[in-house]
């Protein structure tokens, strides 16, 4: 096995590496003046088992063609078999055709993973209409949580926590560590009119009082799902929030906005920012044990 870092996974594929006693090497990926990618392997990869590692995040269709350009030049170079991890995985969301003449994107992402890779792995994939992995690709899938590493984090580090789900969406999450933490939560109710304009409302009634309250969600991305679940739990009278989420994608400074609005914010390291101070790396390579 050969632990190879693309471009957005060369900070996890080296502590896989390290961690599994495998060889690493970084792809070398340049681009043109006119922002084509060309890319290389540095080692000879011939009838081995290849290992890409990638996050799909900033420039997300960059890191897409560079994983199909990787993963079928190993299959030419002569690998025996090509894994991709996918830390993040994109277009998740576009499972379905919402408004009539829409391309349903994670089809046409799929189909092109399955033809250049043997397996693939996702961390925390957000499954919405398509439950499982299964349903998307034709190839081996693996999913895998980081939802016990956010409980060891809170468990040893937020005393007397009550959990809240921003939506229902985050209800898999949130449930899950909820249960494992041994304490009480809900989940807000939202209902979004636009990628910016979300509101919420909380599904039950819970006891705040004295109480740690965390956020739990799979993925931060504006940031306006927290902010307006934050919103909604202050006019309850909460003072400290906690946010916790596996995938910080954090655009459009949703870190600050989400600080400004007195929260603090943990994610993991599936997408390295600021706030990532839970790392996946031994999540990753128990997985491909
Ligand atoms: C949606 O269902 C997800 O679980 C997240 O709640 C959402 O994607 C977060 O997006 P944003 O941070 O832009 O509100």
């Amino acid at each position: 096995m050969i632990i190879i870092g693309c471009s957005h996974g060369i900070h996890l594929a080296k502590n896989v590496a390290r961690i599994l006693h495998k060889p690493y090497h970084k792809l070398k990926v340049t681009h043109f003046p006119d922002s084509e990618i060309k890319l290389r392997f540095l080692t000879d990869i011939k009838g081995t088992h290849v290992v890409l590692v990638q996050s799909f995040y900033g420039n997300v269709n960059d890191c897409v063609v560079e994983t199909l350009f990787a993963a079928e030049t190993a299959k030419d170079l002569g690998a025996k078999k090509v894994t991709l991890v996918a830390a993040y995985f994109p277009y998740l969301r576009q499972d379905a055709r919402f408004k009539s003449g829409e391309c349903v994107s994670l089809r046409t992402i799929a189909k092109n993973i399955d033809e250049d890779l043997d397996k693939i792995i996702i961390i925390d994939p957000h499954l919405h209409r398509e439950k499982t992995l299964k349903h998307i690709f034709k190839i081996a899938s693996k999913k895998i949580s980081a939802n016990q590493l956010i409980v060891d984090y809170i468990k040893q580090n937020i005393k007397n926590p009550v959990v809240i789900g921003p939506d229902w969406e985050s209800y898999k999450w949130a449930q899950k560590c909820a249960e494992r933490i041994g304490c009480d939560f809900a989940i807000m109710e939202k209902t979004r009119y636009s990628a910016r304009d979300v509101k919420v409302q909380l599904h039950k009634k819970i006891d705040i009082a004295s109480k740690n309250l965390v956020m739990i969600d799979d993925m931060i991305s504006t940031g306006h799902t927290l902010l307006e679940a934050i919103k909604a739990m202050k006019k309850l009278g909460a003072k400290k929030v906690t946010c916790f989420a596996v995938h910080g994608i954090l655009v459009e400074n949703a870190l600050q906005k989400l600080r400004k609005a007195g929260a603090t914010v943990i994610t993991t390291n599936t997408i390295p920012n600021e706030a990532a101070k839970i790392d996946v790396g031994r999540l990753i390579s128990e997985a491909l044990q």
